[in-house]
């Protein structure tokens, strides 16, 4: 038998190191932070970001480390300045201008062939590299104060609902990052718009803040939506398992699902109103006065909070009009369910 001593000299089992992280609105301190390859979750309008210097290969690895993401899958390099976007590819056509002019600052990504500068590893081995001028002040005000981009995923574990406020990421992220940037809940709620301009065409491969509408009234039928095989190969975003909830999500006509699964507690997701079969169990209403835009902006919240609920097992959710933003919030919700593809 082994003496207490010795049992104190043996090696101690293999521990993850945990830091403290601290939440604030401290810019210098985020700049300090970020010139040092260290990690800093940042506000935008559309989720709060994991930001590391997109110029630092450091930077970049402790970004897939501390989410757990596959280098597969490619991170977005967010900048304050247009001008930097056309210094970093080799090609930059008239209708890139036209979606900035239209759309920057603000929710639209665009994925373009990549300038060498880009390192390979920000891309995941991809000739093209995905941009994006994000609109929130602090986030502004911190990239004026940088000489590089910066790499930013949506701060959470990878394959969990995306955080729209400094608590959803400190929940999930708090010991693994030293700071987290406090700049309010995110307005759009939902992640940028992905567009991809290849061969004259501008191919949508993420529906997000930017409508397809809104796209289509810049682009005219130069817009393409992504086919599957692309949201497949070229995002890996659009794995069909992602925004999920550790509890089953049920997607469809919430009437019906909840006679289906009458034997567990639900917790339910409406979009303007809830119904009298809910009476009884937590629920959220997206959007009492019925705009697809609110309903973007709590989605997520929403979703975190069921899964989090004492009372709940399972949440049933009804999809939203498939117009303006409804189309990322049922995009959303398709990949969170269990509605037969997951
Ligand atoms: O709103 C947003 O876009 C947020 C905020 C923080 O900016 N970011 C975000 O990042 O959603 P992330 O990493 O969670 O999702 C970015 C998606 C990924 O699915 C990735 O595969 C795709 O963008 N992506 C990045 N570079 C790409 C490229 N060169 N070609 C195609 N897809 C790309
Ligand atoms: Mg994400």
């Amino acid at each position: 038998m082994k003496s207490k001593k010795n049992h104190e000299l043996s090696p101690k089992p293999a521990r993850k190191m945990t830091m403290q992280t601290i939440i604030g609105r401290d810019i210098e301190k985020a700049v300090a932070l970020l010139k040092n390859d260290d990690l800093v979750a940042v506000p935008t309008e559309t989720v709060y970001g994991l930001a590391g210097n997109g110029f630092s290969e450091e930077a970049v690895k402790k970004i897939f480390s501390v989410k757990n993401r596959p280098s597969s899958d490619p991170l977005i390099l967010h900048t304050n300045n247009p001008g930097k976007i056309r210094e970093w590819v080799w090609e930059f056509p008239e209708i890139a201008g036209k979606l900035l002019e239209q759309f920057a600052p603000g929710p639209l990504t665009l994925v373009l062939p990549r300038n060498p500068v880009i390192s390979d590893k920000v891309t995941a081995g991809k000739e093209t590299a995905a941009f994006r001028i994000p609109n929130h002040p602090l986030l502004l005000e911190l990239l004026s104060r940088l000489s590089f981009p910066l790499a930013a995923p949506s701060a959470n574990p990878f394959g969990y609902v995306s955080p729209v406020s400094a608590a959803h990421v400190s929940a999930q992220l708090g010991g693994k990052i030293p700071y987290i940037l406090d700049g309010g809940r995110c307005n759009v709620g939902i992640e940028s718009t992905i567009v991809e301009i290849r061969e004259g065409k501008v191919v949508l491969l993420r529906e997000g803040g930017v409508s397809r509408e809104a796209l289509h009234a810049v682009t005219g039928n130069k817009l393409v939506i992504g086919r599957p095989e692309d949201k497949e190969g070229r995002t890996p975003g659009y794995l069909k398992s992602h925004y999920a909830t550790h509890k089953p999500l049920y997607l469809g006509n919430i009437e019906e699902l909840s006679v289906r699964y009458k034997n567990q507690r639900a917790g339910y997701i409406f979009f303007k109103e809830s119904i009298g079969i809910a009476a009884n169990n937590p629920v959220w209403i997206l959007s009492p006065t019925g705009s697809t835009d609110e309903a973007g902006r709590n989605l997520f919240t929403a979703m975190r909070e069921l899964d989090e609920h004492p009372d709940v097992d399972i949440i049933i959710a009804e999809a939203v009009p498939e117009t303006g933003i409804g189309r990322a919030v049922n995009e959303r919700l398709k990949k969170a369910g269990f509605s037969g593809n997951s």
